[in-house]
């Protein structure tokens, strides 16, 4: 085993899955505290207004809003070197579009950047994860309009400023190929009418990119020393079969959702095979010349990822009945691979080839920043959480890790997902549990919020005390 000794082992969240306080000392209401909770069968509902009558997980979260101090205890106890979170962008700027920052929102992250100080954990902050503030989706159509640009980097520069030499990690857009997808509008676009058509999408996304690139040039402007990532959700995708169409439709779909937004901030420009499909489309995106040069100027200094699957593709449309789950897209199911009880596909060689691919292809630092398998925890009557099934799912992944260390990758860190348990994304559930550390907490929003260490607790504290040799 072969980690660098300045390895960034850590964990991983997001606001809106964790603070809770969702209304509390000035915080604006964002995109996701109006989705209702779903389950694996339900889908999750979106209310333009929020309706006292049903539970909406994000408003509570597991209340990290009062106990990070309790938390961050525990994730210092695991020898963390980083932790991963977001900032609510309406905790900042409740409606988006406000000239002067809310002072109590700001004044929280400097409490919770201290407390990470305290035991020498580096934070790792997101900007924005499936966050932006409701008011400019409804205001200004989100990222449809040039007008959400000038807000974000307006944030961004806001945050940058004021934690300047307390944050040196950060990624502007979770997830940011979620936009590629029809179901990606609200969360990476801010658009909330569905029927909008692919153009005005992939318009709305080449805003996020100028955004991004824009924040990266700040944030450089502000601390020559920041390090600022994208974060793209990689779903792994081999051909179905070896017959050439499927692997040239395999090339195709993993063009389109995979490499197309790291190739635009990575390597700063828009590539052939996109604007070849648009040409084909007749999608007539306004890019202008100055757009161009700030998409150049504003390329990313490490890539992150999350990973959770691998997936398969056909061309042959009689494929859709063997449908596998995922994230954010589900393929065809691969016959040699286990899966999740959410369907996922549990592949951690494919995390070694995945890592492989990518720095070939960038030649750039990267990090896993999410990574996990999300389980229904049992707790025992003596009230401990025996959760082998993720250790065995993180031994797997770290071992590929280091596999693609020795093959020459530059992976700097590994925050696996949702360290501490907290609501699911995709269903809103606190049944889909992924943590070290087991929140008392229901899928109604009942519980105590006490915490307690699952078996995996311990198991990661060693990890990272070897440094990733005892596994
Ligand atoms: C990623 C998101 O897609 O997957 C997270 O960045 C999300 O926000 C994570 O929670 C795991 O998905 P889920 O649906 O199991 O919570």
């Amino acid at each position: 085993m072969s980690f660098p000794t300045n390895f960034l082992w850590g964990g991983a969240t997001a606001a809106n899955q964790l603070e809770g306080a969702w209304n509390i000392d000035g915080k604006g209401d964002s995109i996701c505290d109006h989705v209702r909770s779903g389950s694996r069968k339900k889908a999750r509902i979106f209310d333009d207004v929020i309706d006292s009558h049903y539970y909406y997980p994000s408003h509570d979260g597991i209340d990290f809003y009062h106990h990070f101090k309790e938390d961050i205890a525990l994730f210092a106890e695991m020898g963390f070197k980083v932790f991963r979170l977001s900032i609510a962008w309406s905790r900042i700027f409740p409606q988006g579009d406000e000239v002067e920052p809310n002072e109590a929102g700001l004044q929280f992250y400097d409490e919770v950047f201290d407390e990470l100080a305290k035991y020498d954990i580096e934070p790792l902050v997101t900007l924005s994860h499936f966050e932006m503030p409701y008011g400019l989706a409804k205001k200004y159509g989100g990222f449809r309009n040039k007008k959400t640009i000038e807000c974000f980097v307006h944030y961004a520069e806001t945050v940058f400023a004021r934690y300047k030499d307390k944050v040196h990690y950060w990624i502007t857009f979770n997830e940011i190929n979620f936009g590629t997808l029809s179901h990606g509008k609200k969360a990476v676009l801010g658009i909330l009418d569905d029927s909008v058509d692919e153009e005005t999408c992939f318009q709305a996304l080449h805003n996020v990119f100028l955004a991004s690139a824009e924040a990266v040039n700040i944030g450089h402007q502000i601390n020559p020393t920041f390090k600022i990532g994208c974060m793209i959700a990689y779903i792994t995708m081999y051909p179905l079969t070896s017959k050439p169409n499927d692997v040239i439709e395999c090339q195709s779909v993993n063009r389109m959702i995979n490499l197309f937004c790291g190739d635009v901030q990575v390597k700063g420009k828009y590539p052939y095979y996109m604007e070849n499909y648009f040409h084909k489309k007749n999608i007539n995106l306004v890019i202008s010349p100055k757009d161009r040069d700030i998409l150049k100027r504003g390329t990313v200094d490490f890539y992150t990822f999350s990973y959770y699957m691998s997936t398969c593709i056909t061309a042959a449309k009689e494929n859709t009945t063997t449908t596998a789950g995922g994230n954010l897209f589900g393929g065809v199911k691969n016959p040699y691979l286990e899966t999740s009880d959410w369907g996922w596909q549990i592949d951690p060689v494919g995390l070694r080839f995945t890592l492989n691919e990518i720095y070939d292809r960038y030649q750039i630092p990267i990090m896993i920043v999410e990574n996990g398998l999300g389980a229904e925890d049992k707790v025992e009557k003596s009230g401990k959480i025996h959760d082998s099934y993720r250790i065995h799912y993180l031994q797997q992944h770290i071992l590929e890790m280091s596999k693609a260390i020795d093959d020459g990758v530059n992976l700097i860190g590994y925050t696996p997902w949702g360290c501490i348990d907290l609501i699911s994304g995709s269903t809103g559930e606190m049944l889909k549990r992924y943590g070290f550390i087991y929140v008392d907490k229901d899928d109604d929003g009942k519980g105590s919020l006490k915490r307690f260490k699952k078996d995996s607790f311990q198991w990661y504290k060693k990890v990272i005390s070897t440094n990733g040799k005892n596994i």
